[in-house]
């Protein structure tokens, strides 16, 4: 197998760990999804793709706007809780098991495309980018949401990243997509004008030890970092590095408020 296809794999195994949905229920981070929909003002009919969908947040909210929606993810675990989404809130969703650097739809066959914190996941940012544009169709909108590298997650993916081996050097870093520079570079010669606006969520837990089991219990690619450093000894110095940011966002009463910025980037295709 190739290097490449060694990354997708792993990518598939990890996402697959711990329970996202959970988290996703425990943060309101579904909410961003609806918002993001909302904004992009979806009407019935028109053909949405959500990238790197797991389960459900923008699809879903773009199917109840009426979208004729598919929903592509690599990792068949987020894709079965996206089903049962679906069908607990009324809407159809086409899921496909699928990969942002090779999106099965045809040219130009997307009046939207949407992604919340997906496509940064994916390794090679130009592909992504590149395909993005082209399912695209001439005056269609992209809206997608991603974590900013100055932000608490920004901190936050930092920390575990420098407790596991380096990536190989094909892959870019997931927080090089909230780089409005390189986001631009990304886009250019895409017929997509990237347009910017910072925003925050605001997450709450009930003190730092849960925060940081929210995020080891659920998060897959956290919850392997604590499998990893857990066998090579390093997890006492990642959880102490982890405690020592929430600490940081702990009010008197011992809750952690995270400022969650992030950043969304919309834009229509020429
Ligand atoms: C942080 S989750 C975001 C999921 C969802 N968009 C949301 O807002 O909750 C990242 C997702 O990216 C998916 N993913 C990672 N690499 C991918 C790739 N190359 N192609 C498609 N999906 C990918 C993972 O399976 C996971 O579901």
């Amino acid at each position: 197998m190739s290097e490449l296809a060694d990354v997708k794999t792993a990518a598939r195994t990890v996402w697959a760990l711990g329970d996202y949905d959970a988290m996703m229920r425990a943060e309101g981070l579904y909410d961003l999804g609806a918002q993001l929909a909302h904004q992009l003002t979806i009407t019935p009919g028109e053909r949405v793709v959500d990238v790197a969908c797991g389960t459900g947040n923008a699809a879903i909210p773009a199917a109840r706007a009426g979208g004729r929606v598919t929903g592509v993810d690599l990792t068949p675990e987020m894709l079965a809780v996206a089903r049962q989404r679906a069908e607990a809130a009324g809407v159809t969703v086409d899921w496909v098991e699928g990969d942002a650097e090779s999106l099965p739809l045809r040219d130009a066959e997307a009046d939207v495309v949407l992604s919340t914190f997906g496509c940064m996941f994916a390794p090679r940012h130009e592909v992504v980018a590149e395909e993005i544009a082209r399912v695209l169709a001439p005056g269609g909108r992209i809206g997608l949401c991603v974590w900013a590298p100055d932000g608490v997650f920004g901190e936050f993916f930092r920390i575990v990243a420098g407790y596991l081996p380096p990536d190989p050097e094909f892959v870019d870093p997931p927080l090089a997509w909230g780089d409005e520079h390189r986001v631009r570079e990304l886009f250019e010669g895409t017929g997509i004008t990237p347009v910017f606006e910072r925003a925050s969520w605001r997450i709450i837990h009930p003190s730092v030890e849960a925060a940081i089991a929210c995020y080891t219990d659920n998060l897959g690619p956290v919850t392997k970092a604590r499998e990893l450093t857990t066998a090579n000894g390093s997890w006492p110095g990642l959880h102490a590095d982890l405690a020592a940011l929430f600490h940081r966002h702990a009010e008197d009463d011992g809750r952690v408020v995270l400022p969650a910025t992030y950043l969304v980037i919309t834009g229509r295709r020429a």
